[in-house]
């Protein structure tokens, strides 16, 4: 069967399965922020109209200032990208034909990017019977083998955060060994704020690339916007690889009402919070694994159906609930569902209908 290869085709799925498509459905499997794009965009869209006929800076001195300072960090660190793919495939690029570390199941667009650019990819996984956590040591035993690693953090699928200790011994037995550390940070926005990013390791470690992505926590994926943080001769040589004009000229009008969002990133953390609060209890209630996430997404299975999940994505789909399969991510095999935290009101639904589904079941 030829699985999406991504959340948020809904269209891809109901073909898949010979489902008639129907306009009510409800999309879990697209992890961008439930409470949508913050209302003051609006207002922004109308002006960014007097952008359409001209070219953006190709150098984005101006956004590029606002989103350093709103990172508190310096400009030459930062360099602005049309979303969070285009950083994965420009830092791709700067090791084209090296040797790179991933670490699965994870986004496959970093294994998309080494194939593009020719590196030989290895892998090491998650304890998969471990509840995901982070197999530092075999990592470590790895990390002189290949010239960089890619470390997704929180991670997708499972919403797991490596922890900071772990980030700092990958970061020195990389600088022992000359090899680079590329985590992507792009659901940073959604932790809660007691769980640190990882820009105070720039002035420590050379050999680390942070990677963000606003698209996720502003919800605009239509407009995308992404940057690289990394010391200023890696940002010289990436600006280099970068198509000219990559960010549009829309996103680059918002970035003044984004990154003055701050109260918006606040209370979608804490909203979160909630909502998994919520969730989790009844997901144990109801006899449901999920992944100790800390974001907007999670995976969830039957305790009582460990590795077959069809059955229940089907039911979903009957439901008009679409889930993200998880036959695409290295070493999940379909056993999982990836779902996102979406509204309360869908959020409850969802939790109705796996009651609905554990009824059944008894
Ligand atoms: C871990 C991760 N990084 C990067 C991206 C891409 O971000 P953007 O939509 O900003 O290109 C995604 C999109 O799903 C993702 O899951």
């Amino acid at each position: 069967m030829k699985w999406p290869e991504h959340g948020g085709q809904p269209n891809k799925i109901f073909a898949l399965k010979g489902i008639a498509t129907d306009h009510h459905f409800f999309d879990f499997s697209a992890n961008i922020n439930p409470l949508g794009p913050p209302p003051e965009l609006k207002e922004s869209l109308f002006k960014a109209y007097d952008q359409f006929e001209r070219y953006p800076d190709p150098d984005y001195r101006k956004e590029t200032k606002l989103v350093a300072a709103h990172e508190r960090l310096y400009e030459d660190v930062v360099l602005l990208t049309n979303g969070g793919s285009e950083a994965i495939f420009l830092v791709a690029q700067l090791f084209s034909g090296k040797k790179a570390l991933i670490i699965e199941p994870t986004f496959s667009e970093y294994e998309r990017a080494c194939y593009v650019y020719r590196l030989s990819v290895s892998h090491v996984s998650l304890q998969l019977d471990h509840d995901f956590s982070f197999p530092l040591e075999k990592v470590l035993s790895k990390i002189e083998e290949v010239d960089v690693v890619f470390l997704c953090r929180p991670n997708n699928p499972t919403g797991t955060v490596v922890a900071i200790e772990d980030i700092k011994e990958l970061l020195e037995k990389g600088l022992e060994c000359q090899t680079t550390i590329v985590i992507d940070e792009a659901f940073i926005h959604f932790l809660p704020s007691e769980i640190t990013d990882l820009t105070h390791l720039m002035d420590t470690f050379s050999n680390l690339i942070l990677l963000r992505s606003l698209t996720k926590i502003y919800a605009i994926p239509s407009l995308r916007l992404g940057y690289v943080i990394a010391r200023p001769e890696i940002i010289v040589q990436l600006k280099k690889n970068q198509i000219p004009w990559s960010i549009n000229g829309i996103v680059a009008s918002f970035l003044p009402s984004l990154v003055a969002q701050d109260g918006f990133i606040e209370a979608t953390k804490s909203w979160l919070q909630g909502q998994l609060k919520l969730l989790t209890t009844e997901f144990t209630k109801l006899g449901f694994y999920y992944s100790p996430t800390c974001v907007n997404f999670y995976l969830l299975k039957d305790l009582n159906q460990d590795t077959n999940t069809e059955e229940l994505l089907e039911f979903l789909l009957d439901n008009k609930i679409i889930p993200r399969h998880t036959h695409t991510f290295k070493g999940l095999d379909g056993n999982y569902l990836r779902m996102a935290v979406r509204s309360a009101e869908e959020n409850n639904y969802l939790l109705e209908t796996l009651r609905n589904w554990r009824e059944k079941r008894c």
